[in-house]
């Protein structure tokens, strides 16, 4: 079986990324990797383990990455983030915190042990800033070449960001990581605003979770609810909120869910645009392409698939 390692900042579509890679029998997820971004790292961090607890999958080990951009002097939450995920990531629902604590490797080593052991079978699945991985590269630069691939959730190319016109809030909090990350050579798909706000969800799905009867189910419908009224007033055009993360899970699973371009892309780090993901120039006519940009999703089949999977996961 496929391995994956899920690096998330973990607010309400991370948890939810949590909820598809568990309800998948096609993978093991081998560890979670802790970053920054809709919450602080220490509070993603026990939402891991508590969500992990509560989905009768203690098993998980979650790992604590870097606290904040290698650039920046720290990291506060912005308040959309609040706004969309709640005070506490996870749309201000309470659930028990785990008796469990993070391990004690750092996230940046395990994500290398992990390419070492594993190799080709690896994919890693960044639903944050690439803060983690663009270490764990600078750091054992083979890896690059030995692991199975990245599917990133992040970025837009062909539709405007969520943070301002031109850029996407994961790549927004490091894009100097993300633009080493595009840059390295990595095999990485990239699955951005493009395809994840196309794939959307409404009450009429949580309800389902709700009318489960059981703890985990009354925990996803009340969390996703929180977000979908966060959607509700920030993109109400949209009629639902936008599964970002669980779709980079989905085309990890199961890569045909998306139609790529294949790109050698980067990240503008300087002026107004920083933080946009962009076609590289300079290696625009180099045969080798090291990335896929998704640009097209199979909406019916996902949305299939991930209530499949998360209802499964929830129903016992
Ligand atoms: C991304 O930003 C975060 O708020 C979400 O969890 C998702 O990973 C969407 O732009
Ligand atoms: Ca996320």
């Amino acid at each position: 079986t496929k391995k994956l390692i899920l690096d998330l900042d973990t607010g309400v579509d991370d948890a939810l990324a949590i909820s598809y890679a568990l309800g998948s029998p096609e993978v093991e997820l081998i560890g979670i990797t802790g970053t920054y971004g809709n919450v602080l790292l220490e509070q993603g961090v026990r939402n891991a383990l508590a969500i992990t607890d509560l989905l009768g999958h203690p098993e998980v080990r979650v790992y604590k990455g870097l606290p904040h951009a290698s650039t920046a002097d720290g990291f506060e939450v912005l308040e959309v983030s609040k706004f969309i995920h709640g005070n506490n990531g996870i749309g201000d629902v309470d659930i028990p915190d785990s008796d469990r604590d993070a391990e004690t490797e750092p996230a940046v080593d395990f994500i290398i042990d992990a390419v070492k052991t594993y190799g080709k079978d690896l994919v890693y699945v960044p639903t944050g800033p690439m803060t983690n991985i663009a270490a764990a590269i600078r750091k054992a630069p083979e890896i690059r070449d030995e692991i199975g691939g990245i599917v990133l959730m992040g970025g837009a190319l062909t539709v405007c960001g969520n943070v301002n016109c031109c850029v996407e809030a994961n790549i927004s909090q490091d894009p100097d990581a993300a633009d080493y990350l595009f840059r390295s050579g990595a095999p990485a798909t990239m699955v951005g605003l493009d395809v994840t706000l196309q794939t959307l969800l409404t009450y009429e799905e949580t309800r389902r979770w709700r009318e489960l009867g059981t703890k985990a189910g009354a925990f996803l419908a009340d969390m996703t609810d929180f977000y979908i009224k966060a959607y509700e007033t920030t993109s109400p055009h949209l009629g639902g909120c936008g599964l970002h993360d669980p779709l980079a899970v989905g085309v990890a699973v199961d890569p045909t869910l998306v139609t790529t371009l294949p790109m050698n892309m980067q990240v503008d780090v300087e002026g107004p645009t920083r933080g946009r993901t962009i076609g590289d120039n300079t290696r625009l006519n180099d045969p080798v392409k090291t990335m896929q940009v998704a640009v097209g999703v199979d909406v019916p089949r996902f949305l299939d698939e991930f209530m499949t999977r998360i209802t499964g996961l929830a129903e016992s």
